[in-house]
């Protein structure tokens, strides 16, 4: 197994449900109809499909094998393999096409060394008009038991978020509770943060 992921996603379940993100729901319908869209750690592909079925053209990125496989054989399954592309990389190093319409990171915790990098490519790498959604738990949620990291480098608040996306224009940002219930992974009331930003001319 290459990483913990692979370990997680080895099964016949989907560890994250097949259900899409409530806050991707919530949100969608800035993303321009029929667009491009990337999936930062899309994991097992509940999100792509998701966005697929709306209509969308879906790249995704994760590090594990063994959920892009789960994400690839899901698209067949349902006759959206011309709509879903899948790679297997390490976002640090991953190069993103520019003429995104949004790029979406559900749960992409990374390390902040990292992470600072990847966020640099998501402003590059938007169209103009498009859109960054982003949702993340916060440190509150450390310990609590509910899911997300239990490393405060991974997690996320409002007040360095923006720094990080600095030539994107925050259309909406909050960090609150939730009650998330997304497969066996994220069970319960969560402190999480949700972001909506726009890159403009
Ligand atoms: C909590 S899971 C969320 C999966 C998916 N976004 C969802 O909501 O169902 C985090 C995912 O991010 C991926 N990931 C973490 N760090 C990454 C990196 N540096 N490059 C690519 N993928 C990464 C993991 O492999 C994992 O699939």
């Amino acid at each position: 197994m290459a990483n913990r992921w692979d370990e997680r996603y080895n099964t016949k379940e989907f560890v994250f449900g097949t259900q899409p993100n409530d806050y991707l729901c919530q949100v969608v319908q800035h993303i321009k109809p029929g667009g491009k869209v990337l999936s930062l750690g899309e994991g097992e592909g509940r999100n792509a499909i998701h966005l697929a079925k709306l209509g969308f053209q879906v790249d995704c990125v994760d590090l594990s094998i063994e959920g892009v496989k789960k994400l690839n054989e899901w698209a067949k399954q349902e006759g959206l393999q011309d709509k879903v592309k899948a790679f297997v990389a390490d976002l640090e190093a991953y190069e993103m096409k520019p003429g995104y319409d949004a790029i979406i990171s559900i749960w992409c915790h990374m390390p902040s060394s990292v992470r600072v990098k990847v966020h640099a490519k998501v402003v590059k790498s938007l169209a103009i008009g498009g859109y960054f959604i982003l949702e993340a738990y916060t440190p509150k949620n450390i310990g609590r038991g509910t899911g997300g990291p239990q490393d405060a480098d991974r997690v996320l608040t409002a007040d360095i978020l923006p720094d990080e996306l600095t030539g994107l224009k925050t259309v909406k940002m909050e960090e609150l509770e939730r009650d998330i219930h997304e497969g066996g992974g994220h069970n319960g009331m969560s402190s999480v943060i949700q972001y909506l930003g726009v890159k403009q001319a």
